[in-house]
């Protein structure tokens, strides 16, 4: 089945229905019939735009941005699948039929296999989500690392653009998505930074996904994110940028095997919301790790109700050899169990958080999630 894009036929048919008479030789009174017939028309239509529009309210919060709102109300779907059996059979190819300015939740469901692909999502392009089988998701794979030389102009990639899958857009969503990016770390080179999926549009959301990479696995760049029951491995600084993000039932897993940091979160200026949450989360894995080092001079970490491995060094945070930074940085943990969550060895600028300091960071209000998280079961997956 061919995806849905209706607009312009609409438009076409509105034409021709138009009541007959000639724009060209049309005198006065055509002309006012003409304008009425429209008024009419045109209201009409946002009746029933409303109509729909309260529908959808009552299954989600009126709280819920109106532009998200109106995106829900007439969604697309798009399936991908090597086998030939969907609408197209990359990833890339399906987004190419996705207007670049796209106002609709477009579903893309992507079959089990192993798509190696980059995927660039472009800032206008709201709305996508990637949606995945639970029992078995597909793999978005890749290679590219920041010392990668680009096709065009010889230039290296940087780590910007090494993503496997960078989404630049808005209201972003994955379900059941494997994201990964190949290119192993070699302890002491430069250039391997090698991302599996950089984030850059707000309000972005990931259920079920995982996350498999080496140094920097998951570029968090800006904006207001959400991470639940997802699997994020890597070996360096594995989760970095300045996002404002809630990671909620994750498993962070390293595969370091020296001495590595989990988190580089880049909070430069103190008025910024910037800053990582994690609640209810897992660390585990090889090596010894920092939970975090401060990649910006008011780096927020937050880690609560997680469970640390023996991997967490004692000293638990690292200021990346600016004590400077030791008075401007955020670092708290809140409830937390395991062998690694032991305060013994703490630096003395870790904070442990009283309920009161915690209760910012542990809920989806750190994020504004009221006003744009949509529950994934509203698309009957
Ligand atoms: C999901 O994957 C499982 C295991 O491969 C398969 O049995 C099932 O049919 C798939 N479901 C869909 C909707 O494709
Ligand atoms: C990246 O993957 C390609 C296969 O797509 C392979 O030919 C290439 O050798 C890989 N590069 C590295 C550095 O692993
Ligand atoms: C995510 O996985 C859990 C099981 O771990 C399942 O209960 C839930 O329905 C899944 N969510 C989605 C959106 O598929
Ligand atoms: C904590 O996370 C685990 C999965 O890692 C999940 O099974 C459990 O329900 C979560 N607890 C709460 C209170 O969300
Ligand atoms: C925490 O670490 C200190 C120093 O290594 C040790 O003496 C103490 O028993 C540990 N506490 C727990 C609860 O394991």
């Amino acid at each position: 089945m061919a995806p849905k894009f209706h607009i312009q036929l609409i438009f076409f048919f509105f034409l021709l229905s138009t009541p007959s008479f000639n724009i060209c030789s049309a005198d006065s009174t055509d002309f006012h019939r003409w304008v009425t017939w429209n008024v009419e028309n045109y209201k009409k239509k946002s009746l029933n735009l409303k109509k729909s529009d309260s529908l959808i309210s009552r299954k989600m919060s009126s709280a819920v941005d109106l532009k998200l709102r109106m995106a829900e109300i007439d969604r697309m779907e798009i399936r991908v699948s090597q086998d030939g059996s969907g609408d197209f059979k990359t990833i890339r190819e399906a987004i190419d039929t996705i207007p670049l300015y796209n106002n609709r939740r477009v579903l893309l469901h992507i079959n089990s296999g192993v798509y190696r692909e980059k995927v660039n999502i472009p800032r206008t392009m709201g709305f996508i989500t990637l949606v995945g089988n639970a029992s078995d998701p597909p793999t978005i794979t890749g290679n590219d690392t920041a010392s990668s030389v680009s096709g065009r102009d010889g230039t290296p990639l940087r780590t910007f653009q090494s993503a496997t899958v960078a989404v630049d857009a808005d209201y972003f969503m994955a379900i059941n998505v494997k994201f990964e990016n190949t290119a192993p770390h070699v302890v002491g080179t430069v250039g391997g930074q090698a991302v599996a999926l950089r984030i850059s549009g707000t309000k972005a959301a990931f259920y079920n996904c995982s996350f498999y990479g080496s140094q920097d696995t998951l570029y968090d760049h800006k904006g207001l994110h959400y991470f639940s029951n997802c699997f994020i491995q890597g070996s360096v600084d594995f989760i970095f940028g300045y996002g404002t993000s809630l990671y909620e039932n994750c498993n962070l897993n390293s595969v370091t095997k020296k001495v590595a940091s989990l988190t580089a979160q880049k909070r430069s200026d103190s008025s910024m919301s910037s800053g990582f949450s994690f609640k209810n989360c897992t660390i585990t894995g090889s090596g010894s790790i920092y939970l975090g080092r401060a990649w910006g001079d008011y780096s927020r970490v937050i880690f609560s109700y997680t469970f640390m491995d023996k991997i967490v060094l004692p000293q638990g945070w690292s200021d990346w050899g600016k004590r400077t930074r030791d008075q401007k940085v955020y670092y708290g943990e809140y409830k937390c169990s395991g062998a690694g969550a032991n305060l013994t060895g703490r630096v003395p600028w870790a904070r442990i958080l009283t309920d009161e300091e915690a209760m910012p960071f542990i809920g989806t209000y750190y994020i504004n999630g009221d006003t744009w998280l949509i529950n994934p079961s509203a698309y009957q997956l």
